[in-house]
């Protein structure tokens, strides 16, 4: 048995035992490092509706096509202060896209993302990246279910070969709803 597949097993006796999570943003930041490139123009929180926080991010590309997209996912775990927690994967969207892989964790996160970003359909990119009010979904942690708890995720982006921005999100997830 492979261990990310070891893993989603045991968070999910873990989320039979400790009930459904459910979930929420709490931050987001996002860093461009190359403007020549593309250009953060908004990435932030907005409230829709009683506890249902959606994340907006609008990245201006400068420099178009983009014709491939790496990413590196890691998920870290606040106790006191962040840290590295299970999960750390480098992903080639534009072939994942083509050739979604369940045994990848990311392709969960990926699928819980899809609907809410434009970057969602095969490379290559020939626009901005707009993420637009993208909500957590409790679905996504009930395939892959996380403990309770305060998480950072950090997504590193590479386009056409180079480092181009991290988006920090900060979410909490099984808390109360409102
Ligand atoms: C992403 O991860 C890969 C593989 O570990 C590494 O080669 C690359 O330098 C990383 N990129 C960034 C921006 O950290
Ligand atoms: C993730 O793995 C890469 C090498 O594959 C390493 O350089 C990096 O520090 C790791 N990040 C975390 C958060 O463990
Ligand atoms: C791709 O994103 C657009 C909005 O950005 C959305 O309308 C569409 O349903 C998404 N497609 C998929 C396959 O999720």
């Amino acid at each position: 048995m492979n261990i990310p597949l070891m893993v989603a097993l045991m968070w999910v006796f873990g989320a039979l035992v400790h009930g459904i999570p459910t979930t929420r943003h709490t931050n987001i930041k996002c860093e461009d490092r190359d403007k020549s490139f593309g250009e953060i123009k908004e990435c932030r929180l907005k409230v829709l509706g009683r506890g249902i926080i959606g994340a907006n991010v609008y990245y201006k590309v400068k420099k178009l096509p983009v014709k491939t997209v790496h990413v590196n996912f890691s998920v870290w775990k606040r106790l006191s202060g962040y840290h590295p927690y299970l999960f750390n994967t480098t992903v080639d969207l534009c072939h994942i896209i083509k050739h979604p892989n369940p045994s990848n964790v990311f392709f969960y996160f990926y699928g819980a993302l899809r609907p809410f970003i434009n970057a969602n359909h095969s490379c290559p990119f020939n626009h901005d990246i707009i993420l637009k009010n993208f909500i957590l979904d409790d679905k996504m942690f009930t395939i892959v279910p996380v403990p309770r708890g305060n998480y950072m995720f950090v997504i590193k982006i590479m386009a056409n070969d180079a480092w181009r921005a991290t988006v920090f999100s900060y979410l909490d997830i099984n808390v109360d709803k409102l």
